[in-house]
């Protein structure tokens, strides 16, 4: 395997917060790479120290084969940036703006008004193309990031929080876009966010909690890893419930969450057929699945990823 992202040893230090505490992984080309975490995991410290646009406290990191501490202007040539925040210039209109980063990356002058155009299409702005951003919503100026990250054809797509606020049918129809792009350009992506169902999408995963790498695999593998089923109870009396339960049985994790138990067991079946009658609460819901993502996420953080969402 080729990776086209190579991070060894990262650290980053802020006085005295330890943001990134020494991480090693590769990304391959093609793939599309999800980081998960909750708040202040070091994510964005992390991207951004891949990125060029803060220095590592130590580490190394090859991108695209350039070295991102001495190779700077040929690592941004190679990636494009959807940050966390907005950092689009509000005074000017889309055009100007897509404009911009067009001389910026030195786009070629005579491919500039075709890919402007182009990018536009892609999200959906071609009407909006004179109009001044600071008249935008905050879902079309995602949308205008998305399509100033692509103007220059990177290698590899940084996408931090990219669809935080956008409504559901926006939201589907920029991953439509997304991973229409890793098809037909091949470009690797790099993502970040608090929606499952968008790490679902990932090639691989990997889960950072308070600087470090605490998992990191396909999202089958990680759910596989985390074995069994999980059910969900609900009863008369949950703390009851939870004492004949675990007097009788010794399931992999049982947490409450708003009136639910949610059990992982290796055994659901005896689960069901011998422990679930002799409870003394009534059973009120019961619900049996695979272990999702957000378990995965749970059972390696102790937070529910719904719990760390609406971010800064
Ligand atoms: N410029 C800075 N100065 C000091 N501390 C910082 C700075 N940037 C980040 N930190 C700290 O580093 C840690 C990691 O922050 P980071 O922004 O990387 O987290 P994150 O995983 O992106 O979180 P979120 O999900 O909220 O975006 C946090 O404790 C944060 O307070
Ligand atoms: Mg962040």
């Amino acid at each position: 395997m080729n990776p086209i992202i190579s991070v060894r040893g990262l650290r980053k230090n802020y006085k005295k917060t330890e943001a990134v505490k020494g991480i090693d992984f590769d990304v391959e080309e093609g793939e599309i790479f999800g980081f998960l975490g909750p708040n202040g995991a070091g994510k964005s410290t992390t991207i951004n120290m891949i990125c060029t646009m803060i220095n590592p406290t130590s580490g190394s990191i090859t991108i695209n084969g350039y070295d991102v501490a001495s190779q700077k202007a040929r690592v941004r040539e190679s990636i494009g940036i959807i940050f966390q925040e907005n950092t689009l210039d509000e005074k000017l209109t889309a055009y100007e703006n897509l404009m911009l980063h067009c001389r910026f990356y030195r786009v070629p002058k005579s491919e500039r008004q075709r890919r402007i155009e182009e990018v536009l299409e892609i999200v959906d702005l071609q009407a909006e193309i004179k109009q001044r951003v600071d008249t935008f919503s905050g879902g079309m100026k995602r949308r205008l990031e998305i399509a100033r990250g692509l103007l220059h054809y990177p290698k590899v797509l940084f996408l931090d929080e990219p669809t935080v606020g956008l409504d559901p049918q926006t939201r589907a129809h920029l991953w439509e876009y997304i991973l229409r792009l890793k098809e037909e350009q091949g470009i690797t992506m790099f993502l970040t966010t608090h929606y499952l169902d968008e790490a679902e999408i990932s090639s691989r995963v990997a889960i950072m909690d308070a600087g470090s790498i605490i998992a990191l695999d396909t999202p089958d593998a990680l759910k596989r890893q985390l074995g069994g089923d999980m059910i969900e109870l609900a009863t008369e009396d949950n703390a009851l419930a939870q004492q004949e339960i675990t007097k009788q049985s010794t399931p992999e994790s049982m947490t409450e969450h708003e009136g639910t138990l949610f059990i992982r067991t290796d055994d659901s079946n005896r689960f069901i057929s011998q422990l679930l009658p002799t409870l003394t609460p009534a059973v009120t819901s019961l619900n049996i699945r695979r272990p999702t993502l957000n378990d995965v996420f749970l059972s390696f953080t102790g937070r529910s990823i719904s719990a760390t969402k609406g971010d800064g």
